[in-house]
């Protein structure tokens, strides 16, 4: 089949509207969303059913053409961007977006992997359920492609990230076989775990195109403090205090450093941090409580009394309302945000035992402050999951592209070093895309990057599943 006898049959599969190949149609898809990364493609697929998609991938292992799935195009590592060959399709999922069943008895939903992730919160609300997967990219990104990169988020402390959230799959193979494992079963010792190798491949085995999903009951009421904190060791024991007083009822735990906040502010100046004398960390904290709001209140306020008279907090701010506990949610989803419109920035999503976390800082931070005057470190996270997002941005005045080529490699090795020397993670939620690729063999090891490689040559023998990212 030459390229135009396959584009006639991707046309003859999903009509001719959903085959994009105009580049004024395809291009909001061939650009990764920090705009690093940018693509060619034969075509631009939009299937809308799991047959099609089957149909799809069938056509390209005859074809050998390769695909790059694609969800919401948030990835942090262009890992849905295709190469520049112009010979890959992109499978965007967003068509297949539907919710086909919420079963209350099951506490699970059932649902095609381009729902994006905001519509499946506010679903499970409507029947009264907590879905609690929560990430600043929520109003764009879809479950397909969260369930691809296991994302973490903001509520990963108290139910896990997205591998934790899922009990069932139903993927295309990369010989366009459907895999039927749409189960709701707490239990299934059946074998190899099929599911949990999808989960976090990236798009490099196989394409998701529906998943069960977990649901918890609604919290009744939720507590959202700001706390000043001086220095991380006092962070790490605020940490230990609530997880001591509150157990699960905490539901978040997020650090964000006076840079970090203080980039937000010069970005989005009516985001403030409403805490005086913009404190050197702050925390914020929710509680998450079915007792009712006076039980969570009392709580975070003792927790918050303790922490004052042991030193380790010195002011806090609770939300009085929704609209305020909002605002501060907003204010830390904005970071990211803050550092695209600064401009170029050097991101690393990492990992570490919380028990290495202020080594690590204190070193690193001395290090990179010692090779590169001035740079900026904008160091913020979830810190409840030890995932710090440790990003360095070029010194104020500095030409931003040209600082990021000419010292890119010099600070991932010192950073990534320190991870490796902390016994961390060089990628703790967002996965390896093609950003971390070069890295991924030394950090994992042989052994465990052979075993990876040999998964993939055994579910996707002719490399035609998003070939470049995650392995070489
Ligand atoms: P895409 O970016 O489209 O794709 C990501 C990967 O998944 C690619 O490898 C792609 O090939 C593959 N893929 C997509 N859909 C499928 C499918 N159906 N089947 C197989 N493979 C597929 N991430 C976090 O973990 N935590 C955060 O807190 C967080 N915050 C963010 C905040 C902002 C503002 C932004 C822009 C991003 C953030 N991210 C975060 C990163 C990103 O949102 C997540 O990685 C998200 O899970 C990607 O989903 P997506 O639908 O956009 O996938
Ligand atoms: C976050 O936690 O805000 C995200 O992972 C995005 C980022 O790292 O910038
Ligand atoms: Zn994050």
């Amino acid at each position: 089949m030459n390229h135009s006898e396959f584009i006639s049959h991707c046309q003859s599969i999903v009509g001719n509207a959903y085959v994009l190949v105009e580049p004024n149609d395809q291009a909001p898809y061939l650009s990764d969303w920090r705009n690093r990364y940018h693509g060619k493609a034969l075509a631009v697929l939009l299937p809308k059913t799991t047959e099609e998609v089957a149909k799809i991938v069938k056509a390209c292992d005859q074809a050998s053409i390769s695909i790059v799935p694609q969800g919401g195009n948030t990835s942090m590592c262009g890992a849905a961007t295709p190469n520049d060959s112009g010979q890959q399709i992109v499978l965007n999922l967003k068509r297949m977006n539907a919710i086909r069943e919420i079963n209350s008895s099951n506490q699970t939903m059932v649902v095609e992997s381009g729902c994006i992730l905001q519509t499946l919160q506010e679903a499970a609300k409507a029947q009264g359920f907590l879905f609690p997967l929560s990430l600043g990219a929520q109003g764009s990104c879809q479950i397909g492609g969260n369930l691809a990169t296991n994302a973490g988020g903001t509520n990963v402390l108290r139910y896990g990230n997205a591998r934790e959230l899922c009990l069932g799959l139903e993927v295309v193979t990369a010989q366009g076989e459907i895999l039927h494992g749409l189960r709701s079963l707490r239990k299934d010792n059946t074998g190899f775990d099929l599911r949990d190798l999808y989960i976090g491949s990236e798009g490099c085995l196989g394409i998701i195109t529906a998943a069960v999903m977990k649901l918890y009951p609604l919290p009744l009421t939720q507590w959202t403090t700001l706390v000043a904190v001086p220095n991380i060791p006092a962070t790490i024991e605020l940490l230990s205090l609530f997880q001591k007083r509150t157990a699960a009822l905490l539901t978040g735990f997020e650090m964000m450093s006076k840079d970090s906040l203080d980039l937000t502010a010069k970005q989005f100046p009516h985001m403030k941090n409403p805490l005086a004398n913009d404190p050197p960390y702050t925390v914020l904290v929710e509680l998450s409580d079915h007792e009712g709001e006076e039980h969570a209140r009392n709580l975070m306020e003792q927790v918050l009394e303790s922490a004052f008279e042991a030193g380790i907090a010195s002011d806090a701010v609770i939300a009085s309302n929704l609209s305020q506990a909002q605002s501060f949610w907003t204010m830390r989803e904005h970071i990211t945000m803050a550092q695209a419109q600064e401009g170029a920035n050097l991101k690393h999503d990492i990992s570490l035992p919380i028990s290495g976390l202020d080594a690590f800082i204190t070193e690193t931070d001395q290090l990179i402050r010692g090779k590169f005057t001035g740079v900026r470190i904008i160091n913020f996270g979830h810190l409840g999951d030890g995932n710090l997002h440790y990003n360095i941005a070029p010194p104020l005045g500095a030409n931003a592209s040209e600082f990021n080529r000419t010292h890119e490699a010099t600070i991932h090795d010192v950073v990534y070093s320190q991870v490796e020397k902390h016994y961390g993670s060089i990628s703790a939620e967002h996965g390896i895309g093609q950003l971390k690729l070069p890295d991924l063999e030394a950090h994992r090891g042989s052994v465990a990057h052979q075993l990876m490689r040999s998964i993939k040559t055994a579910l996707d023998p002719k490399n035609i599943m998003n070939p470049g990212k995650v392995l070489p």
